[in-house]
């Protein structure tokens, strides 16, 4: 994380889901590359955990703490007026994220509403107010977490699939009416990472060994590898990229057979 153009310093970013998993992961790694930070979650003790963490990488380090339901759209509001109020926002990383998985026959309007409450609505409205203070500072870089069942069909359900789908085409959609303003707008699609949102079933062996048999790698991902991903956009290094998904996916996207 040394050279130049992955520096981060001067640079504020705003994490969505800091409280565990990728969120938390992505939280220690951003402020590694020296930026400060804003962090949401629900879970005031884990987000204290991920403050800890983000200290033990980088002392110096600025960050806040902000708890909101991304279900609320009022709460989103006053989340990002409180963030904005202690400076401004260079990087969004829209991570937080849920999933009922229920067969397509079962699901219920309840849990159709939930997951796309949190994984479309929520992120696209964060996504809204961040990128108007971005686009009146004529630049920032948002990163949206979508996930690999937005590009291929998965036993996580349709309602995560349809969510995540639409976060990727959210991203070229933001991404081609915020260019102009020099706000770029990218994704990373994760397979599947050991976080407590996937632990569940990854736990159990049988399941486990179909993922893997999938992954040309040979495994799963650890958290700590969307760290250089979420770098990479967040970065100078990534200037002239907009409107991309990058999948992190140990290849399975691209696997045929
Ligand atoms: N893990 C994987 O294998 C995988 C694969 C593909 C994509 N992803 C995506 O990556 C992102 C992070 O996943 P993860 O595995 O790190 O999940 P996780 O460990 O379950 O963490 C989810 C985070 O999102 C927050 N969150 C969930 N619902 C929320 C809501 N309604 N309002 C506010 N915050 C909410 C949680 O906050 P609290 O804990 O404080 O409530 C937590 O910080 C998600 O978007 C997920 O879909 C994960």
């Amino acid at each position: 994380m040394n050279h130049p153009l992955f520096d981060l310093t001067g640079k504020r970013a705003l994490v969505t889901g800091a409280s565990r998993g990728i969120g938390r992961a992505v939280a220690i790694g951003l402020a590694a590359a020296g930026a400060d930070l804003a962090l949401q979650g629900r879970d005031a003790q884990a987000l204290a955990d991920t403050v800890a963490s983000v200290r033990e990488a980088r002392s110096s380090v600025w960050v806040s703490t902000h708890f909101c339901d991304l279900r609320d759209t009022d709460g989103i509001s006053r989340l990002v007026a409180d963030v904005l109020a202690e400076g401004p926002v260079d990087t969004l990383v829209n991570n937080a994220g849920m999933n009922i998985r229920v067969p397509a026959l079962s699901v219920s309007v309840a849990q159709w509403q939930a997951v796309l409450d949190t994984d479309l609505r929520g992120a696209f409205f964060i996504a809204q107010q961040v990128g108007q203070h971005m686009v009146e500072r004529r630049q920032g870089s948002i990163i949206n977490i979508s996930s690999v069942g937005g590009l291929v069909a998965l036993r996580t359900g349709v309602a995560y699939g349809a969510a995540k789908a639409g976060v990727i085409q959210m991203t070229k959609v933001l991404a081609m009416e915020w260019g102009k303003y020099g706000v770029r707008v990218n994704g990373i699609a994760p397979w599947y990472f050991r976080t407590p949102l996937s632990e569940q079933v990854l736990s159990d062996l049988q399941y486990y060994g179909e993922v893997v048999s999938r992954t040309p790698l040979g495994r799963v991902g650890e958290v700590q590898e969307l760290v250089g991903p979420v770098v990479f956009l967040a970065s100078n290094a990534a200037s002239y990229v907009t409107g991309h998904t990058l999948t992190v996916d140990g290849g399975m996207s691209i696997f045929g057979f």
